[in-house]
C-alpha cells in the first residue's frame, strides 16, 4: 500500500487537499476529507471481498482518495468536481507509473516497480472518478463500486444539516446501509 502514501504524498495531492480543507472550514454540509475518502475506500473493499469482485486494495483506496480531490476546484472555478477530480488524478497517476514523482515521495525504486498501476487500473481508476456522482446504465465494476460506496459513507439520518443539504429524498440515507 506504499503507493497509497506515494499518492497523498503528491505535490499535486497536496495542493489541492490543502485548499479544500481551507474551502471547507465552517461548512455544515458533508466534508470531503482524509475521513470520508477512507471511509468510501474501507467501504468499497468490503464489498469487493464481500461480492469477490477481486479489485487490488490499491486500486479501491486509489479511486477513493482521488475522487473528490478537485472539488475546490468546483468552488473556485465552478469546474464539476469529478472532472476536476479525474483531471488532477491522471497528473497523480501519470507520475505514479511513469516515476517522475520525486524519489522522496516515490520510495526506492524497486518499492516503485513493485507497487504501480497498470495501464488498465489507471484507466479504470480515471472512468471511476468521472462517473461516480450518478447512477447510469453501463457503468464500470470500479465506478458502481465507488458510487455505491460514496452514498453509503454519508450517515443523512444523524445530520443535523440534512433539511438544507441538496441530496434529494431518495439519495440521503435514512437508516444504515451495508
Ligand atoms: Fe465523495
Amino acid at each position: 500500500m506504499e503507493i497509497i502514501d506515494t499518492i497523498r504524498k503528491h505535490p499535486l495531492y497536496k495542493e489541492h487537499y490543502g485548499k479544500l480543507q481551507e474551502l471547507e472550514k465552517g461548512r455544515v454540509f458533508c466534508h470531503h476529507d482524509m475521513a470520508h475518502f477512507l471511509d468510501v475506500a474501507r467501504i468499497a473493499h468490503i464489498h469487493n471481498l464481500e461480492r469477490d469482485l477481486k479489485i487490488r486494495k490499491e486500486v479501491i483506496y486509489a479511486a477513493a482518495l482521488l475522487h473528490d480531490i478537485g472539488k475546490d476546484r468546483q468552488y473556485t472555478e465552478k469546474i464539476p468536481h469529478e472532472r476536476a477530480s479525474a483531471e488532477i488524478a491522471e497528473q497523480i497517476l501519470n507520475d505514479v507509473a511513469t516515476g517522475t514523482a520525486s524519489a522522496e515521495i516515490a520510495g526506492s525504486e524497486q518499492e516503485r516497480r513493485r507497487e504501480t498501476f497498470s495501464g488498465e487500473e489507471r484507466d479504470e481508476i480515471l472512468q471511476a472518478i468521472l462517473g461516480h456522482r450518478k447512477r447510469r446504465g453501463g457503468m464500470g465494476v470500479l465506478e458502481e463500486l465507488l458510487y455505491v460506496s460514496d452514498k453509503q459513507s454519508r450517515s443523512c439520518f444523524a445530520c443535523a444539516a440534512k433539511e438544507g443539504c441538496d441530496w434529494s429524498e431518495e439519495e440521503k440515507n435514512d437508516r444504515i446501509k451495508s
